[in-house]
């Protein structure tokens, strides 16, 4: 994720386009650029770091134009340096562009264009495509947009100027969001609306594969595939800046809440070979003789990102037959740990940062373990020291709570499995059933989150309550310690998580009508056992919601309240399990009026001991 803004019109475009960035700087920091034609010139501007170093660089030059583009990068692919900031320019330096997304077939497409002579100046899977666009370029700058874009699979949101075709910005769209805001005598292109409120609150929001040429004289939209017309319907904005920085959302949390079907797929995207059924995954730094000589792995991390953590035990074991230990970071750190040969210790951090879990990495490499980093910030301290790792591409996650990086993490998990259990005991079918199953959950996730009234009416008969349990087995025990967690934290509610068939040990004694029981009772091998817990609920008047299986009948008898999803892989179901219990711990907390972003005590990053 990433932040783009445009301009053109009968204003200076710098001003207007630095103060557009800083709207846009929740959606990534690591670097940023901006371009401005001028007359026949083109001067592009970047630097590595936040946009305050940007203005930094600006200042005091003059930076005259009157069309520009502009970027505030969240790296995917390539470290955070000047050299990887957008704007990219083409081999003459007379076509700028900016970009947001992932284009899957970037190699391909380098190695091509690299052949035909082009010259790249940076790492990124971006360049690409102002290379692209430059081999089409004769004069008309949409139509070699349109034209370059017909080799490219990925998502992007884009803007791009040519001086050789001034006055003009040519933006499309596929997967990333980028809205047009008119004004009087001037247009802007951005990748939210923040960026462009203080101008106009005229809108028209592009789709998916639509192409949009803005001049300062007004706008066209198109079709990218055969630049057919399309009318836009535009839309007036009558948010304030502070809630459309949420996209209109009331919290950043539910907002990330929803962004997992997009996340999700980011995660996966270009990370499957669907005739080997395996996963390709570049950043590892292994060779296959590593994987496949991988004797036992040890999963470190914290809080939410240690439950992935114990998910992923759930999987490597179940498909690649490789013993595995969880650990919180904080714990391993002062332990003992007997690291022998073969020993690959994963690492998992949104943040990177988490001073245990960097601790703990630092201490399992001294022993001799080689460390993957599973991170959302990229260039961050975890990814950075890490032998290799594998970013989950999130994009920047600001609520407290954890939500959209622990499906993206699950899912990362089960790409590094898919990819070492192909090396060991899984067969082709097999991989290619869990690819297929992989490539299903964005379109699931979607249709969960399209009944989250259905948890809102539930949330309200809850609420009250002081006390939770959260039951799961297998690979929803973790998601049972997910689900509790992320309620104390933004409710304040004490909650346990627990193995269910472990209630009977202990818990059970705390089972009345006023302790709520929230279960995990998806079609499984663990289905009839976990029926079996509930009886024991059930007889004590405990109340029940379970989150169960779509089509599964039986579970009403058991259960108070049924919350569906859709069938997935038993290991997988965690992405989809997880859903509900983030919305209904979010609507709780709200209806608690808690402040849910910004829980008390509590801080994004825990960068000490
Ligand atoms: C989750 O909701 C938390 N706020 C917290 O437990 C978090 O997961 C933990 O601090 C680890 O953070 P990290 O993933 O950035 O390392
Ligand atoms: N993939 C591009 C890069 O790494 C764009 C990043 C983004 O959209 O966040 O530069």
């Amino acid at each position: 994720m990433c932040g783009i803004i445009g301009y053109v019109g009968g204003s200076s475009a710098e001003p207007i386009l630095v103060e557009g960035l800083r709207r846009l700087e929740y959606r990534g920091y690591d670097s940023a650029g901006l371009a401005i034609c001028n007359g026949g010139v083109l001067t592009c501007t970047k630097v590595a770091g936040k946009i305050a170093r940007l203005e930094e660089e600006i200042d005091g030059r003059e930076l005259p134009g009157q069309c520009g583009i502009a970027h505030t990068r969240w790296a995917t692919h390539g470290p955070p340096t000047q050299d990887n900031a957008h704007p990219h320019t083409d081999c003459s330096g007379k076509i700028a562009l900016v970009h947001n997304g992932i284009i899957e077939n970037y190699a391909y497409l380098k190695d091509t264009l690299e052949k035909e002579g082009h010259v790249f100046t940076s790492e990124t899977d971006s360049e690409v495509l102002v290379h692209l666009i430059e081999k089409y370029f004769k004069g008309n700058l949409e139509s070699a947009v349109q034209q370059a874009l017909q080799w490219v699979t990925g998502t992007y949101g884009i803007g791009v100027v040519a001086v050789d075709d001034p006055g003009k910005i040519v933006g499309a769209r596929n997967g990333s969001p980028l809205v047009v805001g008119i004004g009087n005598g001037e247009y802007f292109l951005a990748s939210d609306v923040p960026a462009i409120l203080r101008h106009t609150r005229q809108v028209i929001y592009l789709d998916d594969q639509e192409l949009v040429v803005l001049t300062k004289d007004g706008l066209r939209t198109s079709t990218i595939a055969d630049n057919e017309a399309v009318t836009k319907i535009v839309q007036e904005i009558s948010w304030d800046v502070d809630r459309a920085e949420k996209e209109g959302y009331a919290h950043f949390m539910l907002k990330e809440i929803y962004e997992q079907a997009r996340t999700v797929s980011d995660a996966i995207s270009g990370r499957t070979v669907q005739d080997d059924g395996t996963a390709r995954l570049g950043g590892l730094n292994l060779t296959d003789e590593q994987l496949r000589s991988t004797k036992r792995v040890i999963i470190t991390a914290c809080g939410t990102s240690f439950h992935a953590g114990l998910i992923g035990e759930y999987m490597l074991e179940e498909w690649a037959r490789i013993p595995v230990e969880v650990e919180y970071a904080s714990e391993f750190r002062y332990r003992n740990p007997v690291i022998e040969d073969g020993t690959l210790c994963i690492v998992i951090s949104q943040s990177g940062e988490t001073a245990d879990t960097l601790a703990a990495m630092r201490e399992a490499r001294r022993r001799g373990a080689r460390a993957l980093g599973i991170c959302n910030v990229v260039g961050s301290m975890i990814a950075r020291e890490a032998d290799g790792g594998v970013y989950i591409h999130a994009g920047p996650e600001i609520g407290v709570a954890s939500t959209k990086a622990f499906t993206s993490q699950v899912v990362v998990l089960s790409l590094i499995t898919l990819l070492m259990g192909r090396m060991r005991h899984m067969s082709v079918a097999d991989g290619q059933r869990t690819i297929a199953a992989l490539r299903a959950l964005p379109g699931q996730i979607q249709t969960i989150l399209e009944q989250a009234d259905e948890i809102k009416r539930i949330a309200k008969i809850y609420c009250e309550h002081d006390n939770f349990l959260y039951l799961g087995r297998g690979c929803n025990y973790p998601v049972a310690l997910e689900g509790a967690l992320k309620l104390k934290e933004i409710s304040y509610i004490h909650a346990e998580g627990y193995p269910a068939a472990e209630m009977k040990h202990g818990p059970i004694a705390l089972i009345t009508k006023h302790m709520p029981v929230v279960v995990i009772a998806t079609k499984d091998s663990a289905y009839e056992k976990v029926m079996g817990n509930l009886s024991e609920v059930k007889a004590r008047r405990g109340r029940i919601l379970a989150i169960a299986t779509e089509g599964d009948s039986e579970i009403k008898n058991h259960a108070e309240h049924v919350f569906y999803i859709p069938p997935t892989l038993q290991a997988l179901t965690p992405v989809l399990s997880v859903i509900p219990l983030q919305l209904l711990a979010y609507y709780i907390a709200v209806m608690r009026e808690c402040n849910v972003d910004q829980p008390r005590n509590l801080a994004k990053s825990v960068t000490v001991e």
